[in-house]
């Protein structure tokens, strides 16, 4: 009889799960999982006491300490805002990008971070066109590591600046992050979401908040599966239908790099997807529009919309600086103020 029970008492009470020995050193940002709603909220009150702090103030913060941008994928906003935060805060920073360094000779990115600690690199801003690469580069040289965007996977930093942007305007005052700060939002994320580790952020990100988060795309770009819907999270395949419920349109470029040989027809694409003047104007007039960048002007979004009224993407760019200069103070301060945010 025993025998008959045990199996089933097996399947109620599973073996638990092993926790994540990840991020090793409390200041490295891998996830946007990573951060708690209090580490959040330190880092949302940070960035804005930095952004106002007095420069020859604030670049004693960090003088003279050292941090590393190990670039494997280009980049213009993330790599000048993480540049100009470093050194905002007086960190003398290095650029290291695969075009102009032993990388092309060969040498693997666990010889390069070991190489780049042995310079006396005290944090690693990492940008790798593989999924984990953050994970393996922390685990190799236990230094902090911030995730600058790696392959399909993540971009914490740009979630963190995606929800500065959202809380100025919609919840304007608020760096106190409870689940029910965004309660009544509704956020459509639009386009290429299967390739975007901005969507995939702010997806971890936002619905802890209590946003709705919206999915928009054809099935190429969207497909059908569990795995991209969550608590909070649903697919919306009308675009129009989406920005009718939402305060906030995220669109995001298709990344060719990224297709592998699919082929879009792209004018179907711009028919039912494309952000135009008229359809917002239809269905979301006083909605956010935000993009990431790099903006393709004229596929995901028209000239006049992405310049219009209601865009905020510039002021997503200004706001990374503010962000990533609260990310590079806490890695380089997080073990000496003991424990992770
Ligand atoms: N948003 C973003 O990651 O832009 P870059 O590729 O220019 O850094």
């Amino acid at each position: 009889m025993n025998s008959a029970v045990t199996p089933a008492r097996r399947q109620l009470h599973p073996p638990p799960v092993p926790a994540s020995p990840f991020p090793y050193h409390p200041g490295s940002l891998l996830s946007a999982s990573d951060l708690t709603l209090d580490g959040l909220s330190h880092i949302l009150a940070r960035a804005t006491a930095l952004e106002s702090a007095d420069p020859l103030l604030r670049d004693r913060i960090l003088a003279k300490r050292r941090v590393a941008l190990l670039f494997y994928e280009s980049s213009t906003r993330t790599r000048t805002s993480f540049e100009l935060a470093a050194k905002g805060l007086g960190a003398d920073t290095t650029l290291v990008s695969s075009l102009s360094s032993s990388i092309e000779k060969g040498e693997s990115l666990k010889d390069t971070g070991l190489t780049l600690r042995a310079l006396g690199a005290e944090a690693i801003i990492l940008r790798h066109n593989s999924s984990g690469a953050a994970w393996l580069l922390e685990a190799e040289t236990r230094l902090p590591v911030l995730n600058a965007g790696d392959g399909m996977h993540e971009h914490p930093t740009q979630a963190l600046l995606d929800l500065r942007t959202i809380l100025a305007h919609l919840r304007p005052g608020t760096e106190t992050l409870t689940p029910e700060t965004l309660a009544g939002v509704t956020i459509t994320i639009v386009g290429d979401i299967t390739h975007s580790r901005v969507a995939r952020s702010n997806m971890l990100l936002l619905p802890r908040l209590g946003a709705r988060v919206l999915l928009c795309g054809p099935r190429e770009l969207l497909p059908d599966v569990a795995a991209m819907v969550g608590p909070g999270i649903t697919i919306e395949r009308d675009f129009n239908e989406a920005l009718h419920q939402s305060q906030a349109v995220m669109m995001l470029r298709i990344q060719a790099e990224r297709l592998a040989g699919l082929q879009l027809d792209l004018e179907q694409y711009k028919a039912n997807y494309q952000l135009t003047g008229p359809r917002l104007a239809a269905h979301a007039p006083t909605a956010l529009v935000m993009h990431p960048g790099p903006i393709i002007r004229g596929l995901e979004v028209t000239s006049g919309v992405a310049d219009g009224l209601q865009s905020v993407i510039l002021e997503q760019v200004k706001n990374g600086v503010a962000i990533r200069m609260a990310v590079v103070e806490r890695a380089l301060t997080a073990s000496e103020q003991g424990g992770r945010a």
